[in-house]
């Protein structure tokens, strides 16, 4: 995720703006940049890669002033190169700004400035915000910027400064956090209180629609209208290990939490209401290229080839295509039939398994047409599919992947959506998975409200030595994933099966001390899983389930019963994964487990 850091005062900014980006590392980056108002004009300074590679750059050329803002990029568009790297600059160079987030009709607006003339440097969205507001300017920069930012869709938090205002700071926020620290003569403005700790404890957070205009004597918070805003100055209270968690106790929380955010950024810009589709551009794929491919294959490994899984169902079910998903590393070692009208999947978080980019290189030595849906920009699995998309979940820290599966499951449907509308899914069908969707993340917020609920239940069950995970149809890979986070995290040997596999072997395990989950959302087989609740049962299986109506079967069979809410069928994965995720990590926090760098595991696979 990017980070944001300004300053204004009396001492000389570039070293504190480094400081400041050097506090907020841990949220992962690919370039870095800062620039300096100098006095007689705008100094930047930027390069690819991590911090150390900016203070070569900076080292005995460092731009003296008193004013300036610095960043991290986490590379949403455009790959992470020196030209993308922020500060941007207007045509005239003597304006520049940083950006955290998603400008969504930043084509639109970069056609008509360059139909105006202005010629662009970079691939990035947030050039097209330094240009907009260059050209708006005509002597005050927060007029200029409040003019810009209400043409501007999408997600921001920015800050601009100009080498004709020396004594200016300009900030914005919607839907990217940013805060405004209150120093002893001297302000700053930042997206992470991480980044201001070891100056000030007294910050301002901005609210959505907010802007910031920091002088060399104080500091005013406005909206876009123009109104005077008093907001109140907080004191932080956590300390700095506590704050890069964003105040949860460990990275895997904090991700959990920031699912219903992810996953707004992973479908931010995609969806196509009207028609009942998705736009997907990345695919690189034409209309007709697309309606030629008779056949997917889906390679992944671990927790990715579980929402491969999900892909299948919502494939095979809604584009009719035949979908086979294979394990990345057993892909590569037979002799798959692919060809040209074969079309390969990649699913991959950080882009740099090796048994998935080596399952790639054997799909493309076959004519196979490649796609990754990767989390990491300008990762090796990005540079080496045909096309793709971003899940844009930003840096997943905890070796338990959580927010990755579900934008990797949402980005799927996206593909699902794009595939099916152009052969037999109709549009309203296709609405209604839209308008599904877009009530996913607030339905994961009640959950995630409830989690209270779940970490109750984990105080009951982490003494488990075995678990056993079970689910039907589109959740059955569901209740592999929630066996996996359980296992991996907690140590305890969870395994997952479709609930009618039980009476083949499993069942034998069944007895007083195995928790048995169930995952059971009403649908088309929920009377099957009410039978095999029942077999549990008969057997003195403690039952878990994780339903969205607790009606009378389950409140006569279940010791717990979680009720999720409603959507449709296709969309439940996004919904019934969230309290496995909460109780695998409960669960390994009451066994003193080492929760986001379990034992044994690493983030990324990079060898075989
Ligand atoms: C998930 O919790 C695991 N850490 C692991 O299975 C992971 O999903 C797998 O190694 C694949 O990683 P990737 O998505 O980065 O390719």
């Amino acid at each position: 995720m990017c980070g944001i850091v300004g300053y204004i005062g009396p001492r000389q900014a570039a070293g504190l703006l480094v400081d400041g980006l050097r506090r907020m590392e841990y949220r992962g980056y690919d370039s870095a940049g800062l620039a300096i108002v100098n006095g007689h004009g705008v100094e930047v300074v930027k390069a690819a890669g991590k911090l150390d590679n900016l203070e070569q750059r900076l080292q005995g050329a460092t731009p003296t002033g008193t004013l300036g803002i610095g960043h991290t990029r986490w590379a949403t568009h455009g790959a992470p190169t020196t030209t993308n790297a922020h500060p941007h600059t207007d045509q005239s160079g003597r304006i520049a700004v940083i950006h955290n987030g998603i400008i969504e009709n930043a084509g639109a607006l970069r056609k008509a400035l360059e139909g105006r003339g202005h010629v662009f440097k970079s691939e990035t969205d947030t050039e097209v915000l330094a240009h907009l507001v260059g050209e708006l300017y005509a002597g005050n920069l927060e007029e200029a910027v409040a003019a810009a930012l209400r043409d501007v869709d999408g997600a921001y938090g920015l800050a601009f400064v100009s080498a004709d205002e020396p004594g200016v700071l300009v900030a914005a926020r919607k839907g990217s956090p940013l805060l405004v620290g209150v120093g002893d003569g001297e302000f700053f403005v930042a997206s992470d209180a991480s980044a201001l700790l070891e100056h000030t404890r007294s910050v301002v957070y901005l609210d959505d629609g907010e802007m910031a205009v920091l002088s060399r004597d104080g500091y005013r918070i406005r909206n876009l209208e123009t109104d005077f805003i008093d907001k109140p100055v907080n004191q932080i209270e956590w300390d700095l290990a506590t704050i890069e968690r964003g105040g949860f106790d460990h990275f895997m929380l904090k991700e959990i939490f920031e699912q219903p955010e992810s996953l707004e950024n992973t479908l931010r810009g995609h969806l196509l209401d009207d028609e009942g589709s998705a736009r997907v551009h990345g695919l690189n794929m034409t209309d007709d290229e697309l309606k030629q491919i008779n056949r997917i294959v889906i390679t992944a490994c671990g927790t990715s080839w579980h929402s491969a899984l999900i892909g299948e169902y919502m494939l095979e079910e809604l584009a009719r295509i035949p979908v086979e998903v294979e394990y990345a590393s057993e892909f590569r070692y037979r002799n798959p039939v692919v060809d040209e009208k074969t079309l390969v999947i990649a699913i991959s978080q950080s882009g740099e398994t090796a048994d998935t980019l080596a399952a790639i290189h054997e799909a493309k030595l076959r004519g196979a047409r490649t796609l990754g849906l990767v989390n990491v920009v300008g990762s090796t699995i990005a540079r080496e599919v045909d096309g793709g998309l971003y899940l844009r979940a930003g840096p997943e820290v905890g070796v338990a992947s959580t927010k990755a599966f579900t934008s990797q499951v949402a980005a799927l449907t996206l593909v699902t959506l794009r595939l099916a509308r152009l052969r037999n899914l109709g549009i309203m069908q296709g609405r209604a998975i839209i308008e599904g969707l877009r009530k996913i993340p607030a339905q994961i917020r009640q959950i995630l409200d409830r989690a209270h609920e779940i970490e109750a239940l984990a105080d009951q069950f982490w003494q488990s030595n075995n678990a056993l995970y079970l689910g039907r149809g589109v959740n059955f890979p569901v209740a592999l994933e929630g066996a996996l986070k359980l296992k991996e995290i907690s140590y305890i040997h969870a395994e997952g099966y479709p609930a009618a596999e039980m009476k083949h072997g499993p069942i034998a395990l069944i007895d007083e001390n195995m928790p048995v989950v169930f995952i059971a959302p009403k649908d088309t087989v929920y009377g099957k899983i009410v039978s095999n609740i029942e077999e549990v049962k008969a057997r003195g299986g403690r039952v878990i389930a994780i339903v969205n109506e607790r009606d009378a079967d389950m409140a006569r069979l279940t010791d717990f019963c979680f009720v999720i809410p409603t959507t449709l069928n296709v969309l439940t994965p996004l919904l019934t994964i969230i309290p496995l995720q909460l109780f695998s990590y409960y669960v390994a926090l009451r066994r003193g487990c080492n929760v986001d760098q379990p034992r044994n595991l690493a983030k990324s696979v990079t060898v075989e």
